[in-house]
């Protein structure tokens, strides 16, 4: 099977440095860019964080900076306490050699897909900001790219961000909403499975001994994200959210879904909470419901593991 093509758009943030190496490190996924939002980090933040990864892994990804504020709402406080105030925990900022193409995240996801139709798979682990902007510009992207895989949202697991909404969805559910009602092909990998793919400390000194260069950084990095989680969640490791979904696409066969049309509350007390719509004239989303938890770790450590 030839590799995937994927766009990641991602705030950088810890968990999406563990996706974004894994996507480069793993044989199946072409990754052919990455986008940039605000969310765990500023744009601007999120943009060098990028561009810092791509450096670290020595590839040559062109990273193409995103927008700044929700499409409606005002923009919420960023998730510092969560990824550490340059993105990476306590991991000191990079200063990356590289520029962002000039094209607006928008403009590279419109463009690219149309050079490769039936070809792309987009993949938000950020708010979905970028991928609204980019339908409102040609909304015949819906029918053109191969799918859309969402790290985002929970169907029965409730919120991470609120006790209703997941973190990438509270922070733009407009955009949210516009990505769940165009008609392109959606699989939602939110808390439901996330929450039950878990590594610990021995997982990530594993990765470091293993692999120093990008092993040793995520370690660097996940100590951080563990003491939030210590917190927050009661355990001492971290939930997989970013390279759960990445994996979603190289290893479907690990997930069990479920179908049905999607919406999000935007606004009120449960604003960025996704539901189970009834509208039957919604396209129906694939909603992962279920994961060999074990496997998905397995893979994500043995890829970093590669990489030395
Ligand atoms: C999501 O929120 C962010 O903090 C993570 O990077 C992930 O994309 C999990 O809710
Ligand atoms: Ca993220």
């Amino acid at each position: 099977m030839p590799a995937e093509k994927v766009i990641i758009d991602t705030d950088p943030g810890i968990d999406d440095a563990m996706a974004i190496l894994f996507a480069i490190v793993h044989d199946d996924i072409d990754l052919i860019g990455l986008t940039t939002i605000f969310g765990n980090v500023t744009t601007d933040i999120a943009t060098r964080n990028a561009l810092a990864l791509t450096e670290l892994s020595g590839v040559d990804v062109p990273v193409a900076r995103g927008a700044y504020v929700p499409l409606v709402q005002e923009a919420l406080p960023v998730a510092d306490f969560v990824h550490g105030k340059e993105g990476f925990g306590e991991v000191p900022p990079f200063a990356p050699s590289g520029s962002p193409v000039e094209q607006t995240a928008a403009d590279f996801i419109c463009a690219t897909v149309n050079a490769n139709p039936g070809e792309i798979i987009l993949c938000p682990v950020g708010p979905l900001t970028n991928l609204a902007i980019a339908l409102e510009q040609d909304p015949s992207i819906a029918t053109k790219v191969k799918s859309v895989t969402v790290m985002g949202g929970s169907v029965a697991a409730g919120g991470n961000a609120t006790p209703f909404a997941e973190a990438n969805i509270w922070q733009d559910p407009h955009a949210a909403r516009a990505v769940f009602e165009a008609s392109w092909d959606v699989t939602l990998v939110g808390l439901d499975v996330t929450h039950k793919v878990i590594c610990g400390p021995a997982d990530f000194a594993g990765l470091a001994d293993a692999a120093p260069k990008l092993g040793g950084f995520l370690n660097d990095a996940a100590q951080f994200y563990f003491r939030f989680h210590e917190k927050h969640d009661g355990f001492y490791g971290c939930h997989m959210h970013d390279p759960t979904a990445v994996i979603s696409i190289a290893r479907p066969d690990l997930f069990t879904l479920e179908h049905g049309p999607l919406d999000v509350i935007v606004e009120g007390d449960k604003a960025g909470q996704t539901i189970k719509s009834s509208d039957t004239f919604r396209p129906r989303a694939n909603l992962c419901m279920g994961v060999d938890d074990n496997a998905v770790r397995e893979v994500f450590l043995s890829t970093i593991k590669s990489s030395f």
